[in-house]
């Protein structure tokens, strides 16, 4: 199974799923933030940011469960065994930070403030903890720093992906488009 050359269907279709949940979902937070006034007077990309990130609470879940019960390809054999071992830890801080820490530093926050977090616009996600309006600033420091360290990580993470792809012409990315090497 460690043996395949590309990822399952499984695994790439949660991959492009919740990556580009993801990546619209930063995007929808940030303006959210900085054109508070001019795009969002209602709070209406509050909501929708909510509501997407928060998806991916479940996604994760999935995506994990998958990762642990089918392991990942071996790394392609072109990459020396330092950038093999970059890349697996890349991976992890993916995984751990943008894709966990982030989502629950997400949902603490909105706890803390007593606002609720309707999970695809469909239910409500019940609080991770009690409202606590001392602990306010401390949870948005943390969701915005952390949402910010994971945006580098996932442009690091998309570079990596294009430069394997187009400047040492490998099949990294290949392997994990809809029909690569499997
Ligand atoms: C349950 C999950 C999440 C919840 C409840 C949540 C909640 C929030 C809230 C309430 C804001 C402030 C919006 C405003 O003031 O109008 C925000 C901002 C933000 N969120 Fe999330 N979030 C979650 C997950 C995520 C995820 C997964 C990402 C990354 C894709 C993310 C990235 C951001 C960014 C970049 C900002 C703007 C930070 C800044 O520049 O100040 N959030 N989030
Ligand atoms: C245009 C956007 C993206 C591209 C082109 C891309 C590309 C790739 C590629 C080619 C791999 C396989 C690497 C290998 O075989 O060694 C991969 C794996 C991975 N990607 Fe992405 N990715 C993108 C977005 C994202 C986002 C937004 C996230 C999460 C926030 C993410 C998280 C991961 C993780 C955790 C893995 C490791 C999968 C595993 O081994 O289980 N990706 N990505």
């Amino acid at each position: 199974m460690s043996q395949a050359r590309g990822y399952t269907s499984a695994a790439k279709g949660l991959h492009w799923i919740s990556g580009i949940i993801w990546i619209v979902a930063w995007i929808i937070g940030f303006v959210a933030v900085h054109w508070r006034d001019e795009m969002n007077p209602t709070h209406f990309l509050t909501f929708l940011h909510k509501a997407m990130a928060s998806t991916l609470i479940l996604l994760v879940i999935l995506r994990l469960a998958w990762r642990v019960t089918h392991p990942a390809p071996r790394m392609a054999e072109t990459m020396s065994r330092s950038m093999q071992q970059a890349a697996l830890v890349g991976h992890w801080l993916l995984y751990g930070i943008a894709l966990i820490a982030l989502p629950v530093s997400g949902w603490y926050w909105s706890s803390v403030a007593d606002k609720p977090i309707m999970v695809a616009g469909l239910f409500l996600l019940p609080p991770l903890v009690d409202a606590d309006e001392g602990m306010y600033p401390t949870a948005k420091a943390i969701h915005t720093y952390v949402g910010w360290f994971c945006g580098v990580l996932v442009v690091g993470h998309i570079a990596a992906a294009l430069k394997h792809h187009f400047i040492d012409r490998d099949a990294v990315l290949k392997r994990m488009l809809p029909g690569g090497s499997h």
